[in-house]
């Protein structure tokens, strides 16, 4: 009942923190790029791993999924049906998958954390229109992102626009805020209603990174505790962003310096 007073608990961001995560962002972004690159029928997740193992370290940055929880690898690479947080191993990708390359890093004590789907080889147009629904469900997500904005804003226009293209929006796993924290408040919704949600504020950090499937919204998630998995093993694709909320609108913290090798080879898809 009092919720209506309580004051935010999502934390605000002071120029030096932002600075910090405005470093460790980018080379997350850096590592996601040349990961992209290496991208191609034949290579296991395995590689993919020890890719961006080798990649973060080098950049005397540490890989925040390895023991998060008890997650064994520095990268999750979610393959086709696999809607996030697939483990690396001995599976091979073949001409005609979809994969998408989880990347965070940690850097002094902050984190940046960023995705994007691939294509393997030659796709299917059913895989092409999900990966371009995906990339795009995230540009309209950051679009609504400025200081008064509410969350329910960044899930409304996710949703409508991925469920206008006959696509859904995966409920069980959602955006959060971040920091020296990996996932810390808010949640972030890929899914909602205009004008409700608490109100973004200057300082704000956070991920948008919506899952869209093309069959229905509902994951299975694997023994491994870990690997979610569209129940319908419908193909699902997701792109993701950490973004800082400026005091005149967003900035792109994970945004990318060249476009991305495999993935952005369509960039006039809906036009
Ligand atoms: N990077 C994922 C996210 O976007 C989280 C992965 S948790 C892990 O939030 F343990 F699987 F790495
Ligand atoms: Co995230
Ligand atoms: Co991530």
């Amino acid at each position: 009942m009092d919720m209506h007073f309580r004051s935010s608990a999502v934390e605000i961001k002071g120029p030096a923190e932002i600075d910090a995560m405005r470093v460790v962002s980018q080379l997350a972004a850096e590592t996601l790029s040349a990961v992209g690159e290496i991208v191609r029928p034949g290579l296991s997740t395995e590689e993919i791993n020890s890719f961006v193992h080798a990649h973060t370290l080098k950049q005397g940055a540490r890989p925040a999924p390895l023991n998060y929880k008890g997650f064994p690898k520095s990268v999750c690479t979610s393959v086709n049906e696999v809607v996030c947080h697939g483990i690396p191993g001995e599976r091979v990708l073949r001409d005609g998958d979809i994969i998408n390359i989880d990347v965070t890093h940690i850097y002094k004590g902050f984190h940046g954390d960023t995705s994007a789907t691939f294509y393997v080889g030659k796709v299917s147009e059913e895989a092409r229109r999900v990966v371009e629904v995906a990339r795009r469900s995230l540009c309209l997500g950051i679009a609504q992102v400025r200081p008064g904005a509410r969350l329910g804003d960044l899930g409304a226009a996710i949703q409508e626009f991925a469920e206008g293209q006959g696509c859904s929006v995966v409920r069980d796993f959602v955006g959060h805020g971040i920091g020296r924290k990996f996932h810390d408040e808010p949640k972030v919704a890929h899914y909602g209603r205009w004008g409700k949600g608490e109100r973004l504020k200057p300082g704000m950090t956070f991920t948008i990174e919506p899952m869209v499937n093309i069959g229905s919204w509902e994951v299975d998630v694997l023994d491994d505790d870990w690997t979610a998995v569209t129940s319908d093993g419908s193909l699902s694709a997701q792109f993701e962003h950490t973004v800082l909320v400026t005091e005149s609108g967003v900035e792109v913290l994970t945004e990318r310096n060249r476009p991305l090798a495999n993935s952005e080879i369509f960039p006039d898809y809906f036009k």
